[in-house]
Parts: C-alpha cells; structure tokens; sequence
C-alpha cells in the first residue's frame, strides 16, 4: 500500500466505512473521517490519530471542508434516509474543487436506471453524477450485507423468526467489513479498478431458509424463516417507524431479489482484498451474542 497520500472516508461510524479506516491505519495511511455527530465513536477514532470532521453530507460547506488536502475519497451515504443525490452532488463537486485524484462509491447491486426502488435509481443516477466529475471512480455495487440479521435481532433473540419478503430469493450475503477492506486497498490503489463498475457478493449463495438454518446451528436453536408478501412487511415496518423511502426501497428491492437480480457469487472480493472473505456461519458465529 502507498502510504503518502491523505484519504478521507465518510460516514466514519458506519460499518464499511470503520473497518476501511482501521485498514488504512494499520497501513500507515493519514486518514480524515467524516461523521454526523461528536459522540464516543468519533472519540474512539481521534484517540486513534484520525482528523475526525463533524458534519453533514447536506451542507455543502461542511463537505468542502472535509475534501481539503484530501488525494482519495470514500462515499458512503446511509440508505436508511432520502438525500442521496444531493449528497453526491455536493461531495462530486467538493471532490472536484479540492483536486481529488481517487474516489470509492458505495452503491448497490440493484442500481440501474429502471429500478423501481427510488434509493437504488438514485444510486445509479448518483454513479452517473460521480462519473460527470472525470476524477476516476470505482463504484462498487454489493449484494445484501451480512447485517440484515443484526437489523432483525430482536425479532430472532425474542421470537425465533425471521420475518421478511425475501420469498425464495437467493443471494450471496457480504460482510460490510470486507467491503471496508476492499475500500481501503481501492482508495490507496484502485489498479484496474479505476473507473469501473464492480458487482461484489460475498463467497456462499443461498436462500433465506438456508441462511435461518446456518443461524439455527450457530446458536444451537431452530430460528424459522418466515416469508412474508410486501404488504405485510410494509405494515411492519412502518409500525417499527422506518422511514418511507426505505420501505419503499426494500420492499422493491425485496422483489428484484425474488427474481433473481442478487443472485451469482464472483471472487473479485478476494481479489481486491486479498483475504477470504467472511461466510454467513463466521459472521454468525462472531456475532453470537446479538441473537
Ligand atoms: N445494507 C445493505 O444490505 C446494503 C447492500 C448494498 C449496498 N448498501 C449501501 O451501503 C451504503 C451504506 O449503508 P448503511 O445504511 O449501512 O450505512 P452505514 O455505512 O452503516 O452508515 C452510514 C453513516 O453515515 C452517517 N450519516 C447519516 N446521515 C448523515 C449525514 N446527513 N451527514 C453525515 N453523515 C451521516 C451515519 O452516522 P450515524 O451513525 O451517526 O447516524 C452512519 O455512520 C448505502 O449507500 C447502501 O445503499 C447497503
């Protein structure tokens, strides 16, 4: 890895973005890191020699600053909440004025330009946007992270369900923390990646029933898929509070699954990482305690 360049990652306190920083740190690389809020995460960083910026992907001056004496940038905006393509239209252009040589974009497997889902649409339209800047970029779309069941916990801890409109819909889940490796080393030294457009999946392809079994022996107790249509799952949801565009997200995204938009699995991983990439046992297994 070379070291003598100055990278800066955003949403710092995320899961990609965290596990990205630490690989760059144990290289040796300088590292600025945006987050959203002054709280114990963005101490833990500082206390690990990262310049941490507080700020908001939706003001343009708080990420004109964080983009100064900046050589590469990661792109991470949450999917939870709207406001992707203003945030990518600032960060292109914060990128632009500060003379970025490298950008990393988190996007998503189900990007495209007729994709119902607003968010993967405007993932897509926020790639064409990053392209428009002519720094290189290498986009990077991932099929479902290993976190959908860290996000349905309570359900699998309390009830022993797993609840979601995924049908028989198969895809290979993907450690976000491998994604941060991968960020890392294509943020420092994007090689053939420069520019590019990289589905990444993670190494196991299998459907929810096969996952729930995978959890069921991992924690040594039956954990029982049960499929929902998307009207249910929309009525869930939104009784847990989830914000609108991510049901609407979800629920679409949920159906290009069933029809097998995620499905396939590739060692670009691997490639780009160099490492093995985490199965969905592993991952289960490391996160025993949250089930
Ligand atoms: N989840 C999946 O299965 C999946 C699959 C493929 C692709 N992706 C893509 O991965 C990306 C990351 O998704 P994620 O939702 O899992 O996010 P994440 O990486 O866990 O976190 C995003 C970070 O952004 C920060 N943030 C939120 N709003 C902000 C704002 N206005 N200004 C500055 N920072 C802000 C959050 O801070 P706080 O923690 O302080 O709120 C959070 O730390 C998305 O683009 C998504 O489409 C996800």
């Amino acid at each position: 890895m070379k070291t003598q360049i100055k990278v800066l990652v955003t949403g710092a306190a995320g899961k990609s973005a965290g596990a990205a920083i630490e690989e760059l740190l144990k290289n040796g690389v300088s590292v600025k890191a945006l987050v959203h809020k002054a709280d114990e995460r963005a101490k833990k960083l500082v206390s690990k020699g990262v310049e941490v910026i507080v700020g908001d992907f939706l003001n343009f001056d708080d990420i004109a600053n964080a983009m100064q004496g900046v050589d590469s940038a990661y792109f991470c905006f949450p999917v939870l909440v709207p406001g992707l393509l203003q945030a990518t239209a600032y960060f292109a252009q914060a990128a632009k004025d500060a003379g970025v040589k490298t950008i990393v974009n988190m996007s998503q497997i189900s990007a495209r330009r007729d994709s119902k889902s607003n968010a993967a649409q405007d993932h897509w339209v926020g790639e064409r946007i990053l392209d428009m800047t002519g720094i290189p970029v290498t986009h990077l779309r991932p099929t479902f992270f290993d976190d959908w069941f860290l996000y349905i916990r309570e359900e699998i801890q309390q009830e022993n369900l797993i609840t979601l409109p995924f049908g028989d819909g198969r895809w290979a889940p993907i450690d976000s923390a491998d994604l941060g490796l991968a960020v890392a080393k294509l943020l420092v030294d994007p090689k053939d990646y420069r520019g590019k457009t990289i589905r990444l999946f993670g190494p196991e392809e299998y459907n929810v029933y096969e996952m729930s079994e995978i959890l069921s022996s991992v924690l040594n107790r039956k954990i029982t898929y049960k499929p929902v249509s998307m009207e249910e799952f929309t009525s869930i949801t939104d009784k847990k509070g989830a914000h609108p565009h991510f049901i609407q997200h979800v629920t679409h995204v949920a159906q290009d699954c069933v029809e097998g938009l995620f499905s396939g699995t590739s060692d670009d991983l691997e490639r780009i990482t160099g490492a093995k990439p985490t199965t969905l046992a592993e991952f289960f297994t490391e996160k025993k305690m949250a089930f």
